[in-house]
């Protein structure tokens, strides 16, 4: 891989331990996928925040990147953490919070932005066309594919390398030639709300590897139906960019068809249990606007009997400030900096979580030992009023 004499005075430690590090997990990356050079890129979004998911191991490294000095090079977002900071922190020892919040300093520490988010490009909307270095699938899929923007599927390390060297290694989907469609999918169900957007992901990203799929007859696909086909997709799949607008040469394509029965099956396989939830969890990947306006509709005048928690980001909740409102008042939680996979939700005594998101479905059963049920929005909020 060729390296500038800057990279290479980098590579070879005389910027500094930390961005010696960077360098080196950048340049074995790019080795190991066949990339000829380092990219600038315009930001970076890093993952691996929650104290639940990352425990204590890498927090000696973080203290020795901050020691050396590393800052971030570009605008640096972080995904969500354990915790929100009104409500779950006091249901937590202190022990945690404390650990959780030594995580979030140290990212602080080296220059990146606590966001405390997977939605980052409700904050900041990378321009069509711009190089970024994100990890966090869901994100990743929905700038690719909907935004236009440029971005492999980082894993933390390499999300953390980018940001302090404010490049990457220009593989993948960093390349025009891999962003092409190389499978088509016909959807011959129409769906009818963002549960069968996130099973038709599940299904689709379950059936292919790394493909690049186009979709062809999703129609009123909403940019939050889209979110939601993304997130089932990179979560059953490696996919990192779909297609779904029109596009000439899809004829010469590989063609996979989707039923509507497929994307009711997968429903089905998603909800492990019939039982009315403990927990209603609206808000994976975080609220748009929108969904939070959604929510606050569908509980107009109505109480909320069950736990219902609505996650989003603290730059969306401000935004939504009106409809917060609504839902605190009719009894609903609006939580930002977390989410119910990346905190304890079984430590809070749930056993059953009802959820409209297929990403959530897809993950809680294994990662938070519950028993979901994948629904729409509306049956979500209904349920959660139901006694
Ligand atoms: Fe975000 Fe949590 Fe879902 S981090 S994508 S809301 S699992």
């Amino acid at each position: 891989m060729y390296l500038t004499r800057e990279e290479e005075r980098v590579y070879d430690g005389e910027c500094g331990w930390a961005y010696q590090v960077a360098m080196k997990i950048l340049v074995r990356l790019g080795e190991l996928f066949g990339a000829t050079r380092l990219i600038p890129i315009r930001s970076a979004h890093i993952s691996g925040v929650s104290y639940k998911t990352l425990g204590d191991a890498p927090v000696d490294f973080f203290e020795a990147l901050v020691e050396a000095g590393g800052k971030a090079k570009v605008p640096s977002t972080v995904n969500p953490s354990s915790f929100d900071p009104e409500y779950l922190v006091t249901m937590f020892p202190e022990e945690y919070k404390e650990r959780q919040s030594r995580i979030i300093d140290l990212y602080r520490e080296m220059g990146m932005s606590p966001t405390l988010t997977c939605t980052p490009y409700y904050i900041h909307k990378p321009q069509p066309g711009s190089h970024l270095a994100w990890a966090e699938s869901s994100a990743v899929i929905y700038a690719n594919s909907v935004l236009g923007a440029w971005t492999n599927r980082e894993g933390a390390p390499s999300a953390l390398a980018a940001a302090l060297i404010g490049k990457t290694p220009n593989y993948d989907v960093h390349q025009t030639e891999n962003r092409q469609a190389n499978v088509l999918i016909k959807v011959k169900s129409s769906l009818q709300n963002e549960a069968e957007f996130g099973a038709l992901g599940i299904h689709v990203g379950k059936l292919l590897k790394d493909e690049v799929p186009i979709f062809e007859g999703l129609r009123d696909c909403t940019n939050d139906g889209l979110k939601q086909l993304g997130a089932g997709l990179a979560s059953s799949g490696m996919i990192t960019m779909f297609h779904y607008r029109n596009s000439t040469h899809k004829s010469r394509l590989e063609t996979i068809s989707v039923e509507a029965k497929d994307v009711k099956d997968t429903i089905e396989s998603l909800s492990t249990t019939s039982e009315a939830p403990d927990l209603v969890f609206i808000g994976c990947p975080h609220c748009s606007l929108g969904e939070i306006k959604s929510v606050a509709q569908a509980l107009q005048s109505k109480k909320v009997k069950r736990e219902l928690w609505v996650c989003t980001s603290s730059h969306v909740k401000r935004m939504a400030e009106r409809h917060v409102n609504t839902i605190e008042r009719a009894g609903g939680h609006v939580l930002c900096d977390t989410c119910a996979v990346v905190t304890w939700v079984k430590k809070l005594g749930f056993k059953t979580l009802m959820t409209n998101s297929a990403k959530t479905a897809y993950y809680a059963p294994t990662l938070n030992g519950v028993d979901v049920a994948l629904v729409p929005l509306e049956q979500c909020v209904s349920t959660a009023c139901r006694g």
